[in-house]
């Protein structure tokens, strides 16, 4: 394993743990999927967020842009996350909704890692530009 896989590696299982204890903060009476999910700034910091649901459907807030909103709140830079896990028990990992592919390519850092993953061996991952061609990047 080379130096920057090991350090991959690592980041992984750090964020993968953080995104299973956000999971279980989950508010998520109407699916009973209890998301979380977890991202790494590149100054090593580490932010989570769960989903919250609402008894008016659309108003339902996913993990991943509760985590990063939560990173933004905290003072990360728009760019300044290199990776970003989700987890969902079970044992088939979540492919992110489009609303977070498009917030996720905004705040995360061009090439950053997107990693699905759950209690199982399985696990998915994507680069975030991968998640959303031709993207909409504002006017
Ligand atoms: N959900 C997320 O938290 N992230 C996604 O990328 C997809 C869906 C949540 C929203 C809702 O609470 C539940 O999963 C079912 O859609």
């Amino acid at each position: 394993m080379t130096a920057e896989q090991a350090r991959v590696r690592e980041a992984l299982e750090q964020l993968a743990a953080a995104a299973r204890r956000a999971s279980a903060s989950a508010h998520a009476p109407f699916s009973r999927m209890r998301v979380g999910a977890a991202l790494r700034t590149v100054d090593g910091e580490v932010h989570h967020g769960c989903n919250v649901e609402s008894a008016s459907y659309g108003l339902t807030q996913c993990a991943e842009r509760n985590a990063l909103g939560t990173a933004i709140t905290a003072g990360m830079a728009p760019g300044g996350a290199d990776m970003l896990v989700i987890y969902l028990p079970g044992n088939t990992p979540l492919p992110p909704c489009g609303a977070c592919r498009q917030v996720m390519l905004e705040l995360l850092a061009p090439g950053a890692i997107v990693v699905a993953c759950c209690d199982t061996e399985a696990i998915r991952s994507w680069s975030v530009d991968e998640l959303l061609p031709d993207a909409f990047r504002g006017p």
